[in-house]
């Protein structure tokens, strides 16, 4: 029998109700491990990625938290630990938009996005590291491990490094998520704890319905992808897998980009 990858490893998903979380979620319990499906407000879809993770013979349980919300963020963890007695994967993912002209953007508008995509992440990696840390110390099994204790994979986005007219709060939270992964992998390496992210291009998730679903727009889209098709959930699902696998061991603080070339300046391709 093939042993699966992430057979019994506790692995919480932060926004996976929808989109890239969900099917991170869906992934990684298809694959052996022990899922937290987390989610802010939207409890039924939550339950429909519970449902088809352990109709797929997995284990999942859902939780609500919002993640800008420290006790929340807490309580999340702690639910985890109660009901699985560890963790060994955080995906810190959960993320939104709140587009508008900079000129109109309102405080409110910035607030909600930086509140969420960056504080967001600070709350629960900062969770998941003193976990990471407390049952390395209670444990002997781990301690002189020679791989990592624990696994951080942040969402990122190709606009951690392409400026967007128009996003400038989801640019901005983009843009600190890379500076921040680096920092806490540099502090959490000689604990043994690997932090990586991940930067999707345009995926094909509710996110950005509004732009794929239109016909004008989407050949617009098309012309930023030089490999030529929009990306799927399932391919960001299979890097942030990876990346929280034993098989990228020693890779520590980076971004792996999931974007059919949209970070290769595509518009140079015929110009210039
Ligand atoms: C955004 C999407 C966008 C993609 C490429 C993502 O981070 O959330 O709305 O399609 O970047 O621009």
């Amino acid at each position: 029998m093939i042993e699966l990858a992430f057979k019994d490893q506790v692995v919480i998903v932060t926004g996976s109700s929808s989109g890239i979380g969900r099917a991170c979620a869906v992934h990684f319990g298809n694959n052996g491990a022990h899922v937290v499906v987390n989610y802010s407000s939207n409890a039924a879809e939550g339950q429909q990625v519970v449902d088809e993770i352990r109709s797929n013979g997995g284990t999942a349980i859902l939780v609500k938290a919002d993640v800008s919300k420290e006790e929340e963020v807490k309580a999340l963890f702690s639910q985890t630990i109660n009901e699985f007695g560890r963790l060994d994967i955080l995906v810190s993912n959960a993320g939104l938009q709140k587009d508008a002209p900079f000129l109109e953007m309102t405080l409110e508008q910035w607030q909600k996005v930086i509140d969420v995509n960056l504080t967001g992440q600070f709350l629960a990696c900062r969770e998941a590291a003193r976990q990471f840390i407390a049952q390395t110390k209670t444990t002997t099994e781990t301690t002189h491990s020679e791989l990592a204790v624990g696994k951080i994979v942040l969402m990122s986005s190709v606009h951690d490094v392409i400026p967007w007219a128009g996003h400038v709060n989801y640019a901005a939270s983009k843009g600190g998520i890379m500076m921040f992964m680096k920092s806490i992998s540099q502090e959490l390496a000689p604990h043994k704890i690997r932090v990586n992210s991940v930067s999707p291009g345009a995926i094909k998730t509710p996110i950005n319905q509004e732009v794929w679903s239109d016909p004008d727009k989407y050949k617009d889209l098309l012309q930023l992808i030089p490999y030529k098709r929009i990306g799927t959930a399932q391919d960001v699902a299979k890097a942030v897998a990876w990346l929280a696998s034993d098989d990228s061991d020693y890779v520590n603080g980076e971004t792996l980009y999931i974007d059919g070339g949209m970070t290769l300046y595509p518009e140079f391709a015929d110009n210039g």
